[in-house]
């Protein structure tokens, strides 16, 4: 029979913002939810103003990715959170957000001895002993007047047989134990320090965790065909930067349906 795994203890997570300087107290935890980030945004409409409040779950039944795709919460066995925060709040560009978001959330998965990388814009992903890439977790960053709701989804504890494709992977998979609680109140400290960052500060840390800068790419974009080239650079806005046959070309992640790396 297989094991229930355990729900998550409110009071832990807040035991674990306690140890930090954290003013982002306002949580909500659910033991089943459509989508934590669908709760939020509906929850917008009677927040108090420039407020900034989170909610997880431990099971998603709609989770939603990036470019209308899904996303796995099985019970218990990642991290499903969601934080609405006033624009205003952040120092850098609106459209760079999704990137800073990322440069928190691999933040806590370094620290937890995770080799981490950010794949443009902002997939989690991990760097095997082979080398190869495999996703660990997502971020959906959904903009709302002067709010933007940020999703994280981080697979911690999922099984081969729980994974979505064959190029995702998990905490626990890695070998890498974690309590979900201290996870969850890591990131959203984290995050709580990034909104300040600026694109001198970001910039600079955003390369160093970058898998896809200075490597071969193919983006398949909406609208037009796709496009191969190396990436060269992100800019201040967020957007990367590729030398291709014919110059150079600004990709905006809304653009973006795949970044994926050539084989040689
Ligand atoms: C992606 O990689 O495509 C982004 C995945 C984002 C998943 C998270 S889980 C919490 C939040 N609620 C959702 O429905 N999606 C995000």
């Amino acid at each position: 029979m297989k094991r229930r795994r355990p729900a998550l203890d409110p009071a832990l997570i807040l035991s674990e913002l306690s140890k930090t300087s954290s003013k982002w107290l306002d949580l909500t935890v659910l033991e089943q939810v459509e989508s934590t980030n669908d709760l939020a945004i509906a929850q917008l409409a009677n927040a108090s103003q420039d407020s900034v409040f989170a909610i997880t779950a431990d099971e998603q039944l709609k989770g939603r990715g990036r470019l209308q795709r899904q996303w796995q919460s099985p019970f218990g066995a990642g991290i499903a959170l969601s934080v609405a925060i006033p624009t205003k709040f952040f120092n850098c560009e609106i459209s760079a957000i999704p990137l800073l978001v990322g440069i928190a959330a691999n933040n806590c998965l370094k620290s937890l001895g995770a080799t981490s990388k950010l794949k443009w814009p902002n997939d989690l992903m991990i760097e095997m002993k082979s080398g190869e890439l495999k996703k660990v977790g997502g971020i959906l960053v959904q903009r709302l007047d002067d709010y933007v709701v940020i999703g994280i989804g981080i697979n911690v504890d999922l099984n081969e047989d729980e994974l979505p494709t064959d190029n995702a992977t998990s905490l626990s998979l890695i070998d890498i134990r974690t309590s979900r609680e201290a996870l969850i109140a890591a990131i959203i400290y984290e995050l709580e320090n990034t909104t300040g960052l600026v694109s001198r500060e970001w910039l600079p840390m955003y390369f160093q965790n970058s898998s896809t800068i200075g490597t071969q790419v193919t983006v398949a974009r909406r609208a037009e065909s796709s496009i191969t080239g190396i990436a060269m650079n992100v800019l201040e806005s967020g957007e990367l930067i590729l030398e291709t046959n014919d110059g150079l070309v600004e990709i905006s992640s809304g653009d973006v349906i795949q970044v994926r790396p050539t084989l040689p």
